[in-house]
């Protein structure tokens, strides 16, 4: 953050809060703190896999795999299950590897179980199309959560103008009664990228990564049609510093969700619509324990969608969310722009109230602008016995095009300055004693460089 602003900043509040110093400038400190930690850095462009294909590089000794010298027909009929997972043992077991699947064909692969650990530099290079079979009744129910499944892997690159199309729609329009897969996940694995690839139509999320460290993401293109169901854009689970930068997404569901042990989630420069916007949570369900710390969003655009930013966890739930800096996001015609629910309930009989609740704590808007749907076009829905804490919200500025705005608040705890429109005086403010910033935020250990050295 700028120092200026920050020494403003502070003149700013005492004059309009009167509170303590020190607990100002615990407050900056802890703003301060989120600002530096999140900044992304940009990527080490010396080399650009686009323009040189690796395989031709004269840095080298790449060792080209075609899926098509392992039998693949790639028409889009026959079966290329085997050779793909053939194509995948060479390349795997072969230092420098570049497993290729050609440009302008289309191969059609049945669910399969991509599992490392590689020899050293794989990449993956897709120019082609993969395309899931499209009738439920066939898939192998030995696979009934995954459809193209890479685990175990260390320092791989996947990249590529091809396309992953998970050929969903029967599966959407049979909603409840088919198990239904995940187009592409990466799972247990670390310093993997992602550059360039579509991901579409896949029959629920489209593109997970789990268990994972180290995951960049970077100019990526996920599609599903608005209406598809749970068709989550990016999901991310019990994984740490993930970037995803420069993508596209466009879903039935979240475009992005974060859930469980998921700390240090940078997003720089994303574009949503349709779908639900981007969601912490859900959290805490069946009384679970929910932890998710330290994400950034920057940059985006989000359009027509159900939610804007929005953090949502089950009553009940234990565990917290600290830490989280959404900005410089613009909005188009988004139903709840802002939203913080801590009241979610996902299921067709309405849920029992319960005291227990994830905790919500210093979460951060700034610079959020736009045009919403609905009048509320803030919400912070949180529970009384856990109240949400630290709620800063700064250049505000979101107006409906026929009519009024408003803030929501229920049990909500924070401040906004500067400009705040919908007003958000609603918020309470509290003890900043009793919050120990700088401890719990120091707490997580920095691991950002593993994604920089080792990429
Ligand atoms: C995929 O697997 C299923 C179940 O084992 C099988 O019936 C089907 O023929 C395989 N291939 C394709 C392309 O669906
Ligand atoms: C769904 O998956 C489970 C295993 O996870 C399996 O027992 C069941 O048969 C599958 N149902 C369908 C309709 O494929
Ligand atoms: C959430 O992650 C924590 C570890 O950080 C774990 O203890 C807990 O069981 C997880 N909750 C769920 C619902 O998996
Ligand atoms: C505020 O966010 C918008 C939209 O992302 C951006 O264009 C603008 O530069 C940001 N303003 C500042 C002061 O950062
Ligand atoms: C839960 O609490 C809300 C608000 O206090 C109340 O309106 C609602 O009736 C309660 N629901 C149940 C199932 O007790
Ligand atoms: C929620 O977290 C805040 C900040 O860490 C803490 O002050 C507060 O006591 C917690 N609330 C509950 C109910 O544990």
């Amino acid at each position: 953050m700028d120092k200026l602003f920050v020494l403003s900043f502070l003149g700013l509040l005492i004059a309009s809060y009167g509170v303590a110093g020190k607990k100002v400038r615990d407050d900056i400190g802890m703003l301060d703190e989120l600002e530096e930690s999140f900044d992304i850095e940009e990527e080490d462009n010396d080399f650009n896999f686009f323009d040189i294909p690796p395989w031709k590089s004269e840095r080298g000794g790449k060792v080209l795999v075609n899926v098509d010298s392992f039998g693949a027909a790639g028409d889009g009929i026959s079966d290329d299950t085997q050779a793909f997972q053939k194509a995948w043992d060479t390349a795997c077991s072969t230092p420098q590897a570049v497993l290729l699947v050609p440009q302008g064909r289309s191969y059609l692969v049945n669910a399969t179980k991509f599992q490392g650990p590689c020899a050293g530099g794989l990449t993956v290079q897709i120019e082609g199309t993969i395309v899931a079979p499209d009738e439920p009744s066939n898939w192998n129910p030995k696979f009934s959560r995954l459809w193209l499944d890479f685990s175990k892997l260390e320092a791989v690159l996947f990249q590529g103008h091809g396309v992953i199309d998970g050929s969903g729609s029967k599966w959407w329009a049979s909603s409840c009664k088919k198990n239904k897969t995940n187009a592409f996940t990466i799972d247990s694995s670390r310093s993997v990228k992602v550059k360039g690839l579509t991901i579409q139509n896949s029959q629920q999320m489209t593109f997970v990564i789990s268990r994972c460290d180290s995951v960049r993401v970077t100019g990526v293109k996920v599609s599903s049609p608005g209406d598809s169901p749970n068709t989550d854009g990016i999901h991310i689970t019990q994984s740490t510093n993930v970037i995803i930068e420069d993508s596209k997404i466009g879903t039935g569901d979240d475009c992005v969700s974060i859930v469980n042990a998921s700390f240090n989630i940078k997003m720089k420069r994303i574009y949503c619509g349709p779908g639900h916007g981007i969601s912490i949570g859900s959290l805490g369900k069946d009384n679970s324990v929910g932890v998710v710390t330290r994400v950034v969003l920057d940059t985006a655009v989000i359009r027509e969608t159900t939610n804007g930013l929005r953090i949502k966890t089950w009553q009940g739930g234990s565990g917290y969310v600290q830490g989280v800096r959404f900005q410089n996001v613009k909005m188009e015609d988004v139903a709840n722009p802002i939203i913080i629910d801590q009241f979610y309930c996902d299921s067709p009989k309405s849920c029992e109230n319960q005291t227990s609740a994830v905790n919500i704590t210093q979460i951060i808007y700034k610079n959020i602008s736009g045009t919403t749907k609905s009048e509320k076009a803030m919400k912070f829905s949180c529970s009384d016995a856990v109240p949400c804490s630290n709620i800063v919200l700064t250049n505000i500025n979101l107006e409906k095009k026929d009519g009024t705005v408003e803030t929501y608040c229920n049990s909500a705890q924070g401040f906004g300055y500067g400009t705040v429109h919908p007003s958000a005086d609603c918020l309470s403010s509290q003890d900043k004693n009793s919050i120990p910033i700088r401890q719990t935020v120091d707490a997580e250990p920095e691991r950002q460089d593993i994604i920089h050295t080792e990429l």
